[in-house]
């Protein structure tokens, strides 16, 4: 049996494979992360550490026999969060997460030095971690000055479980200080961001061992000896190893708090000036690449605040799916990544009518989320991204009305997985397989077995590609707003 452990950011969740693949039992504790000040967003690694004990604990309960059969436990969890260490190994300050936005300022900075983005692959987004260390700099300098190790969030529960201090390529990849190419640490970033090599943890690929698992911990959770921790991946990497993304055509559409568009990479080929991250993958050899929206079923359970009715409820108003709406709304709700790295911009609801409902509101978010995603799909494109077909995972595949719209927006087949989407737990749980008996990637990451596939409405795609040309033209309009 394996245990893969995904930290997310509202939840650990940890799952019980069999050695074949196939899950045997999920649990879950929640989290939430502090915002002090607006644009700040931090999580206190001690709480990710009662969060991850607890859903083991769960599982213990429930499943003490199986627990006696693990052999490996494998990691994946958000990206970019900057956990501090200092020389003793003490957390010096709550971690600051990805989608936290004060460092902007430092990331121009990085961004527009030489070197920088060809080295990285990518744009240094306010979210990734080297601006944040360079704002910690400037405005901590005594916390700074006593940083001996950075870790990444994943990285830290590999810390607790074992006592040993490590990273793995596609979660570094996100720092801004690798070298993405050579996967290795990269000295000319490290010193532009103010680093050093000693402060790095040591690189891996996501199916290298970290150690084994502390005897207390093993004891605390029934687990036996020599159950071995493996560095796994980044979520939305992992999340690939759990769906068989793996090589070139292979990609999946998530539809989650943020929105991905995720495409799997033999080789590295970036283009940072299109917005679109290129990551390493948690395989060797590989890479992928991404667009990212940062408010896909963020902007649908907006509106469910707003309008105090359940987002399952707003779209299961939406009937059958029909010809676009005559509003547009910007889901820029948070600012963008992909296509306009545009921290500053906010979202918009266009050509309010006064005859307009509730559901009208309602289709013209899906479409504007569906329309961001195609922006996505276009600059991934332009890279050389050749996606024949996608699977769709993430919560907001739970509406058929979505799902339809965005297979017609995309203009591809949308694949749904038959059920249980354990997402990047259970792409931890196979890379802690690989690492473990040696088994070859190709092979246990597989795609899972398909419920259906959803079409793109082909009487619909014209006023849908309308639609979204409309979309596209409102950004650089409502961005020329004061
Ligand atoms: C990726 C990203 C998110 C986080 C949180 O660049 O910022 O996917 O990993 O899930």
């Amino acid at each position: 049996m394996f245990i893969g452990l995904d930290l997310g950011t509202s939840g650990v969740r940890a799952v019980l494979v069999r050695p074949d693949g196939s899950v045997l039992a999920s649990a879950e504790s929640g989290l939430f992360a502090d915002h002090p000040y607006p644009g700040w967003s931090e999580q206190d690694p001690a709480n990710w550490v009662s969060a991850a004990r607890a859903a083991l604990v769960a599982l213990a309960q429930r499943h003490p026999l199986a627990m006696e059969q693990v052999a490996g436990v494998g990691l994946s969890g958000q990206m970019h969060g900057a956990v501090l260490l200092d020389p003793a190994g003490v957390v010096l300050r709550p971690a600051i997460l990805w989608n936290d936005g004060r460092s902007h300022g430092e990331a121009a900075e990085l961004d527009a030095m030489a070197d920088v983005r060809d080295l990285s692959g990518n744009i240094v987004f306010p979210g990734f971690t080297a601006p944040k260390l360079l704002w910690l700099a400037r405005h901590e300098p005594e916390g700074f000055a006593r940083v001996a190790t950075v870790l990444l969030p994943k990285d830290y529960l590999a810390w607790w479980l074992t006592g040993e201090i490590g990273t793995e390529m596609s979660d570094a990849a996100g720092t801004a200080w690798l070298d993405v190419g050579a996967r290795d640490w990269s000295d000319r970033l490290l010193k532009v961001g103010g680093m050093r090599r000693d402060q790095m943890p040591d690189l891996r690929e996501g199916t290298g061992i970290v150690g084994p698992l502390r005897p207390d911990l093993a004891a605390e959770l029934g687990l036996p000896d020599g159950v071995q921790v493996v560095a796994g991946g980044a979520d939305n990497a992992a999340a690939a190893c759990g769906v068989g993304a793996l090589a070139e055509g292979d990609g999946f559409v998530s539809l989650g708090t943020s929105g991905v568009l995720f495409a799997a990479r033999n080789g590295f080929y970036p283009d940072p000036a299109s917005a679109v991250h290129t990551f390493c993958h948690a395989v060797p050899g590989r890479w992928y690449q991404m667009g990212v929206i940062l408010a896909a079923t963020d902007s649908l359970n907006w509106l469910a605040r707003i309008t105090g009715v359940e987002a399952a409820t707003l779209t299961g108003e939406l009937g059958a799916l029909g010809a676009p709406g005559p509003m547009r709304f910007l889901p820029y709700l948070s600012g963008e990544r992909t296509p306009h790295n545009d921290a500053a911009m906010r979202g918009a609801f266009l050509h309010l009518d006064i005859a307009q409902t509730r559901t009208d509101l309602t289709r013209a978010v899906v479409e504007g989320v569906s329309f961001a995603l195609r922006d996505s799909l276009d600059a991934l494109r332009a890279t050389g991204a050749d996606l024949p077909r996608l699977l769709a995972i993430g919560g907001g595949t739970r509406s058929r009305y979505w799902v339809e719209l965005l297979a017609t927006v995309l203009g591809l087949p949308l694949d749904l997985p038959e059920q249980g989407d354990f997402g990047a737990a259970l792409g931890a749980a196979r890379l802690a397989i690989c690492g473990v008996t040696g088994a070859d990637p190709e092979q246990v990451m597989t795609r899972p077995p398909i419920a259906e596939t959803i079409d793109p409405r082909a009487d619909l795609l014209d006023a849908y590609a309308q639609a979204h040309a409309d979309f596209a033209a409102s950004y650089p309009k409502l961005k020329a707003l004061p």
